[in-house]
């Protein structure tokens, strides 16, 4: 019976047929070892001269990392051995004897693991990280599909700039141009007028020229948008929906933290209520210890380490001054130049990873935003209208999915969070 090895638990003492790859092979005089991976885990198989078949023991040396086989053995209950099971293997067949592997266990250098991502894809700390991923996309959608949002997947071609113009990926569209979305926010601010609470989860695209371990080019992003929520009620759901998708990804994915050597304790600690910050309060705190900083200005990563090293939770910075922030942003009414805008920065100096705030509800004042920021009223038209049709408080958030992955997995980089990064001078494989 063909089983896979995470599932041999149910097949002791039973002959199996397992499928996998060679991912270390080892000789010592009558007894042959071959630890085999077959993508749902790695087991050990062992072959004893007399116990298995003579062709077998006799070709084993052939066997090479990487080379594809079929190994027929009985399961047998063995705590030593990798997830604790062994196989007392009768034989193997080959799939393809693997040429000379380029990843070996010593060390590479990032460039050299990068262009072989095809292949690095396979090691234990990536499997590991991508498993988590899917862990953390699975808890957004129950998350959200749990609690009375719809699923609206917003365009990836745009007419316009959500973000700012300079970071637009232009693109023909026929005869006309297009950008690559940026953010599905303002099509969900028109779904949540249609179904009330909303959300999209797609790749966006930034063409920004840093090359840092908190950027990529092209992210995934999940993004709420909710009727008549004002800031307060998003930074509450906010608090819920991240204590949700961590303490998830810690409980469903033990072997993956251990795999990555991640102290999941800190995590432990992320439970809503999470402190706010006014960013005057955030600003002072940089300002003591970063001189250079000018108070009104955007936070750099070393600036938003200063403040989310003094919590165990992540913590919200809340009232941007508006001119640093989007043109959607609703003004402070009681606090002129300040936004209703919020970013979450994460524990353990992984910075920002949720963006957001109330949305610019008045016709008026959105008509003049747009032109200040030196966008078509032609291409915001559309978007104009949800202010003359049953205008409405709103307000969402996005959270980046790798910049989440990374700060769960404790990874370094967020290259490693996704299976194909693109990165700024990087789009192969
Ligand atoms: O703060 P941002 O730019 O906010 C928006 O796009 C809003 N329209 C979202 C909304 O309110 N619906 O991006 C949101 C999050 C950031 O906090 C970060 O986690 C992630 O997206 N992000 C990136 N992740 C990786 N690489 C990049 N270049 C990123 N830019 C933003
Ligand atoms: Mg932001």
């Amino acid at each position: 019976m063909v089983v896979s090895i995470s599932d041999l638990k149910n097949h002791v003492g039973e002959k199996v047929e397992l499928r996998g790859w060679v991912y270390n092979s080892r000789s010592s005089g009558k007894i042959k070892f071959l630890l085999l991976r077959d993508g749902s885990g790695i087991c050990q198989c062992i072959f004893f001269k007399g116990a298995c078949d003579e062709t077998s023991f006799e070709k084993f040396g052939e066997l090479t990392q990487e080379s594809s086989v079929k190994v027929i053995g009985t399961v047998k209950e063995e705590p030593r051995s990798p997830g604790g099971f062994e196989i007392g293997a009768q034989s193997f067949e080959v799939y393809q004897i693997a040429q000379e592997y380029p990843i070996s266990p010593k060390e590479h250098g990032v460039d050299f693991l990068m262009s072989h991502r095809h292949l690095w894809l396979r090691s234990k700390k990536q499997t590991a990280a991508l498993r988590v991923r899917a862990e953390i996309v699975s808890a957004v959608r129950d998350f959200f599909d749990g609690r009375g949002f719809t699923l609206m997947d917003a365009p990836i071609f745009t007419p316009s700039a959500c973000e700012g113009t300079s970071t637009l990926f232009e693109t023909q569209y026929f005869d006309e141009t297009a950008y690559l979305s940026q953010s599905g926010q303002l099509y969900m601010e028109a779904a949540a007028a249609a179904l009330g609470k909303v959300y999209c989860f797609g790749p966006t695209f930034r063409a920004e020229k840093s090359k840092t371990r908190r950027h990529l080019i092209e992210f995934w992003m999940v993004e709420p948008e909710m009727a008549f929520y004002d800031l307060a009620d998003n930074m509450e759901l906010a608090e819920q929906f991240v204590e949700y998708v961590v303490q998830r990804a810690i409980k469903n994915r033990p072997d993956e933290m251990a795999a990555l050597e991640r102290n999941t304790d800190a995590l432990a600690k992320v439970k809503a209520p999470f402190p706010r910050l006014h960013y005057k309060e955030a600003a002072d705190m940089i300002k003591k210890e970063n001189p250079d900083f000018v108070i009104g200005d955007d936070f750099g990563g070393a600036d938003e380490t200063i403040v989310s090293s003094k919590y165990e939770k992540p913590v919200f910075v809340h009232r941007y001054p508006s001119n640093i922030k989007a043109f959607y942003m609703k003004e402070d009414p009681d606090e002129k130049g300040s936004s209703l805008s919020c970013d979450l920065l994460a524990t353990e100096g992984y910075g920002e990873i949720i963006g957001g705030g109330q949305r610019e509800d008045n016709l008026e004042i959105i008509e003049v935003k747009i032109k200040e920021h030196d966008l078509s009223m032609d291409d915001f038209k559309w978007y104009t209208d949800l202010r003359k049709y049953g205008s409405f408080p709103h307000s969402g958030f996005g959270l980046g999915i790798e910049r989440t992955v990374a700060w769960v997995c404790g990874l370094q980089h967020v290259r490693e969070t996704i299976p194909f990064p693109r990165l700024y001078g990087r789009s192969y494989p």
